[in-house]
C-alpha cells in the first residue's frame, strides 16, 4: 500500500469516528464538516483524498468482435487486452463447424474451463503421469483442464458446436498458449525425424506454423482406441454436468453452483448457473473472495455495482455479453425485459463466498439498524430476516 492510500485509509476511519462519536452524542446538529476539516489538515499531503477514479466500464460484446475466423470455426477473444479490467479472468467465446477440431495445445499459465452451449464436443486430455482422458461434453456441461495439461477439442455433431471457454488468468492468450503445429513448425527438421521417427520426406510435409482451428473427420467409433493402445485413464474427472445438478431453488428463479468440493480437480474457479424470472431481482451482495465473470446466454438484466467512495455504475447485458464485477464490489441483477434471462458466472476462487444484504443486516441488532438507518422499530422490523437471494 502506498502511502497516498494510507493516508485515504487514515482518513476515512478518521471521518467514520467523528460522525459515530457526534451521533452517540446526539449532537445532530454539530457539524460533521469539522471533524472532515480536522482530518484534511492533519492528512492531507498535495492529493486530495476524497477524489476516486471513476468505475472503469464493466461491460465487454465478446459477441460482436470478429475475432479469429476459420474454414472450420472461429474465435472471440476478452483478454486484458480487449477488456482492460478483467485481470485475473479471461473468455473466449469458441464455435466448431462439424468435425472442427481445436488442435493439441497446451496453456502454460492458465488453467481451461468451458461452458458448452450448443453441439457436442470430444475433448482429450493429457496429465503430467502420463494418464490420457477422453470425455464427451453436452449443453450445460463444463470441463476444467489444469495449467499446463496438453488437451485438444472436436466437435462430434452435425451442428455447429459453441462453447466459452474461461481462464484463470486474464493475460493468458498472449503470454500462454502453446500450440503442437507452431511448436513442430519452429524445430528443426532433424529433430523432428528423430524424435517422431519419421523420413525427412514425411516431415517436409508437416504444418510450418500454426493451425489453431482445422476441419476434422467425425471418427466412426467414439471413442476411438489410444495410439498406444491399453493405458491407465485418469480417475479424476474433467467434466461437470453444472447443467444436470440439483439447484438451489428461490421465489425468483435458481442458481446451480459448482465449487472445488463438488468437482475436485477444478482447484481455481467457481462456476454458477443462473436463472431468473421475468422481473425476478438477484439481491445486493458481494463476494469477499473472488472477481466474478458472467456471460449472458438469454433474456436480458441490467447489473449496478457499488465501488465505494460514492460510486455505482449501471449497465444493461443481453445474449453474448460480458459483465466483470471486481472482488469485493455491492452488485446486484435486475432482469428486464419479457424473457427468462439465463447466464453463468466465473469466480476466481475454488470456494465460494457470498455475502447478501439481507443476511448482513439479519445478523445485526434491530437498534443497531435503526440508529444505523434512522429507522423505527416498526420499519427495521419489517426487514429480512434471512438470504433472499432471487426476490420474484
Ligand atoms: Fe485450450
Ligand atoms: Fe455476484
Amino acid at each position: 500500500m502506498n502511502s497516498d492510500s494510507n493516508r485515504k485509509d487514515r482518513l476515512s476511519r478518521r471521518d467514520l469516528l467523528g460522525a459515530a462519536s457526534l451521533a452517540g452524542l446526539g449532537a445532530a446538529m454539530l457539524p460533521v464538516s469539522t471533524a472532515r476539516a480536522q482530518a484534511h489538515q492533519t492528512y492531507q499531503v498535495g492529493k486530495d483524498p476524497g477524489k476516486h477514479e471513476p468505475i472503469p466500464d464493466f461491460k465487454f460484446d465478446i459477441e460482436a468482435q470478429t475475432g479469429w475466423v476459420g474454414e472450420a470455426g472461429s474465435a472471440k477473444e476478452a483478454t486484458v487486452e480487449e477488456f482492460p479490467p478483467s485481470q485475473n479472468i479471461a473468455g473466449v467465446s469458441m464455435r466448431l463447424k462439424p468435425g472442427g477440431i481445436r488442435e493439441l495445445h497446451w496453456h502454460a499459465i492458465a488453467a481451461e474451463w468451458a461452458f458448452v452451449i450448443s453441439g457436442r464436443i470430444l475433448t482429450t486430455v493429457i496429465a503430467p503421469n502420463g494418464e490420457p482422458a477422453t470425455d464427451i461434453f453436452d449443453p450445460g456441461d463444463i470441463w476444467y483442464f489444469p495449467k499446463g495439461h496438453g488437451h485438444a477439442l472436436q466437435n462430434i455433431s452435425n451442428e455447429e458446436a459453441h462453447f466459452v471457454l474461461g481462464f484463470d488468468d486474464g493475460h493468458f492468450s498472449e503470454f500462454g498458449t502453446f500450440s503442437i503445429t507452431d511448436w513442430v513448425g519452429h524445430t528443426p527438421p532433424e529433430v523432428l525425424t528423430r524424435n517422431l521417427g519419421l523420413s525427412s520426406a514425411t516431415v517436409a510435409t508437416l504444418p510450418k506454423k500454426e493451425l489453431y482451428i482445422l476441419p476434422g473427420r467425425i471418427p466412426s467409433t467414439i471413442p476411438e482406441p489410444y495410439l498406444a493402445g491399453d493405458l491407465e485413464t485418469s480417475q479424476n474427472p474433467h467434466k461437470f454436468r453444472l447443467g444436470k445438478m440439483r439447484p438451489i431453488e428461490f421465489p425468483g428463479g435458481w442458481e446451480r453452483i459448482v465449487t472445488s468440493k463438488e468437482f475436485p480437480i477444478n482447484t481455481t474457479l467457481t462456476s454458477v448457473l443462473q436463472y431468473l424470472e421475468p422481473g425476478a431481482l438477484r439481491e445486493m451482495h458481494w463476494h469477499p473472495n473472488a472477481d466474478e465473470w458472467q456471460y449472458y446466454i438469454s433474456g436480458r438484466s441490467r447489473v449496478t455495482i457499488f465501488g465505494a467512495h460514492g460510486r455505482s455504475r449501471t449497465e444493461e447485458f443481453g445474449p453474448g455479453q460480458i459483465a466483470f464485477i471486481q472482488q469485493g464490489f455491492g452488485h446486484l441483477v435486475e432482469q428486464v425485459g419479457p424473457e427468462p434471462t439465463k447466464f453463468f458466472a466465473l469466480f476466481n476462487s475454488p470456494v465460494f463466498e457470498e455475502i447478501s444484504i439481507s443476511k448482513w443486516l439479519a445478523g445485526n441488532p434491530a437498534s443497531l439498524i435503526a440508529d444505523n438507518f434512522g429507522l423505527s422499530y416498526d420499519e427495521v422490523r419489517r426487514l429480512p430476516k434471512k438470504t433472499l437471494g432471487i426476490i420474484k
